[in-house]
């Protein structure tokens, strides 16, 4: 039970003296000198196992003492008193400071999942070690700078309150790999170093800010290509620590999902549809920045397969919005697999990629054309069918109020349609995100960023860029 104890309290201040080896009279002299002092226990079966001393001053608040026993650590009671003064001081301070221990990993760790930032080191503050002074911003708009460089586009956002888009650049590399029918990494890491610093400059120009006026960078470190990752995470850290700007860790997928909160604040518990590039899965966010992957392709991911069925029908890459629009023009008339027929929540594409590819070589073969807009209304046709049928066994078999799809593929026209039917038919809320704002771009990472911060989730400078990334 938390209590806030006055001078009338006696009994339990000879408590907090004797648990915690202070000198009653401090206590008692604090509160008759000090308006601004203010003390909160927290007591379990009648017994004081843990103290919080903050100060109110006019417009900061400041932790002054905080201590639980050790008999009653790792049971949340840490967590409850600081959650208790930061619900007394929210609406009336600006700010919330700390020192702390430069060698308390677990105090720093709980003070960051509360949203405190490390501001500046206060050299030999404790008897010789270093103490670290921490800060929690409230009722503050957060401006985070978000990096995207995961594939072939170089790109610079800044969102205000992971809801705001304040200016989005986006360089994309696409007429520079079209020539080689996808990505070539190295040339992919190559453009991104000689992109990165134009999309930034360009970016704050657009916004009409400075980097003082961002308080943190997210940057998108995995999954990707190596390479390409590496040159947004050491731009990141670069301004991270020239600014001195915490850096926050966004997973790719996490930033595609988000890209939905700009368009609509997203509410849970949700089912998000990955279909990207790289990614084909179905995930369960029960809240804000938790994922449970429920399934994912075997294989090829969608927009992969996409691209391989546009070039078999020698369209340029990347083929998906070629494949969508003749889709939408020609009739369903090949005869495909529907590929992993089964039960369960995974995908296959590798399967009905290659009877794309056997079927146009056959045909060839035999002399005869082929009807480019029926081969893709007919390919079409089957990714919707697959995506829908396991899209579908979550919704029925979990309890799912919300959903959204996300990635490159998600721009496509004839799955849009049909998801937001059966979604409609359901009494289920939806969310697509902007096609612009479908591939790879820094505002869904900015947008997410602001999630993770919330999340507590913080990175340091030995932060590396990681092209399998899970997410979790
Ligand atoms: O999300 P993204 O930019 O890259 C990854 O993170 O993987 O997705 C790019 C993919 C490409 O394969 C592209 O062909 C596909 O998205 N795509 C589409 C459409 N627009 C883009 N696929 C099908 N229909 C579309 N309209
Ligand atoms: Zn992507």
């Amino acid at each position: 039970m938390i209590k806030e104890i006055n001078i009338d309290d006696l009994d339990l201040i000879k408590e907090l003296e004797n648990n915690f080896s202070f000198v009653l009279k401090d206590i008692v002299l604090d509160m008759q000198n000090n308006p601004f002092s203010h003390y909160v226990i927290y007591r379990e079966k009648e017994k004081v196992v843990g103290y919080i001393n903050y100060y109110l001053m006019y417009e900061k608040g400041e932790i002054a003492n905080f201590n639980v026993l050790d008999d009653y650590q790792n049971k949340g009671i840490g967590n409850k008193l600081i959650d208790y003064v930061i619900n007394q001081l929210n609406g009336k301070v600006d700010n919330i400071t700390l020192e702390v221990r430069c060698d308390n990993d677990k105090a720093i760790k709980l003070y960051e999942k509360k949203n405190f930032i490390k501001v500046s080191k206060r050299v030999g503050y404790y008897e010789g070690v270093d103490g670290i002074l921490m800060e929690k911003k409230m009722n503050k708009d957060i401006y985070i700078l978000g990096i995207e460089s995961s594939c072939d586009e170089t790109s610079f956002s800044i969102v205000k309150n992971g809801c705001e888009e304040i200016a989005t650049v986006i360089s994309s590399q696409i007429d520079i790999h079209k020539d080689y029918g996808g990505v070539v990494p190295e040339i992919a890491s190559r453009n991104h170093v000689k992109n990165v610093t134009f999309v930034l400059d360009e970016c704050l120009k657009k916004a009409k800010m400075t980097m003082d006026e961002i308080d943190m960078i997210a940057i998108s470190y995995g999954p990707g290509l190596i390479g390409s990752l590496l040159v947004g995470l050491e731009t990141a850290k670069t301004l991270s620590w020239l600014y001195h700007k915490p850096l926050i860790p966004v997973h790719h997928i996490a930033g595609h999902i988000y890209a939905n909160n700009l368009v609509k604040k997203m509410e849970f518990p949700l089912l998000a549809l990955v279909i990207s590039g790289g990614h084909t899965e179905l995930v369960y966010m029960e809240k804000h920045y938790s994922f449970q992957k429920l399934g994912g392709t075997l294989d090829d991911a969608l927009g992969e397969c996409y691209d391989k069925v546009g070039k078999v029908i020698n369209v340029d890459y990347p083929a998906g919005p070629t494949v969508d629009r003749l889709a939408h023009i020609g009739n369903v008339s090949y005869q495909l697999p529907m590929p992993l027929n089964d039960n369960s929540y995974n995908f296959s594409f590798s399967g009905l990629k290659s009877a794309v590819i056997n079927l146009v070589h056959n045909e060839e073969q035999k002399g005869n054309s082929i009807n480019k807009e029926d081969l893709c209304a007919s390919f079409q046709n089957v990714v919707v069918e697959t995506l829908s049928k396991k899209t579908l066994k979550a919704l029925n078999e979990m309890d799912i109020k919300n959903f959204v799809i996300a990635g490159g593929v998600s721009a496509n026209k004839g799955i849009r349609e049909k998801l937001k039917y059966l979604c409609e038919a359901r009494g289920i809320n939806y969310t697509f995100p902007d096609i612009k704002y479908c591939t790879d771009n820094a505002a869904m990472i900015a947008t997410a960023g602001y999630f993770a911060y919330l999340d507590g989730r913080r990175a340091d400078f030995t932060l590396n860029a990681e092209s399998n990334l899970e997410l979790k």
